[in-house]
């Protein structure tokens, strides 16, 4: 249910929206901004977003990453689209200069 999960994502990212860039919030550990909730909604299908804020890569780094949970974990693919909005916000909030590394 598409349409159910984008009313949704819009409602939660508008809660959130009211919280501090590392709190917990409806995406848990991700910083809300725009492409979270492609990119919550995406990733943890399969595992917690603690793995993706844990992480600090590159743009052509997460490409591959993302190319590696398709090949080798049975991820579906995005659509075009939606990956380059998942890849811009990995990119910008979770590069190799971690600077949203969660402090616990
Ligand atoms: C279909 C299931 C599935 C989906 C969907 C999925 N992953 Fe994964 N992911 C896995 C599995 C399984 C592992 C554990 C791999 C391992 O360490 O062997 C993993 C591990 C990871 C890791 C840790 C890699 C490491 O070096 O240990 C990161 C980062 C990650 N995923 C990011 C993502 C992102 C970002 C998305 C969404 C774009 C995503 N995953 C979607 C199955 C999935």
């Amino acid at each position: 249910m598409i349409a159910d999960r984008m009313v949704l994502a819009g409602l939660a990212l508008s809660l959130s929206a009211q919280l501090p860039a590392n709190a917990e919030s409806e995406f848990g550990r991700l910083v809300a901004a725009p492409g979270v909730e492609e990119t919550f909604y995406t990733c943890t299908a399969c595992h917690s977003e603690m793995i993706i804020a844990q992480q600090g890569l590159s743009r052509p780094d997460w490409d591959e990453l993302l190319i590696w949970m398709v090949d080798e974990h049975g991820m579906d693919d995005p659509p075009p689209d939606e990956r380059t909005i998942i890849l811009d916000y990995l990119a910008a909030h979770y590069n190799t200069d971690r600077p949203n590394f969660p402090v616990e």
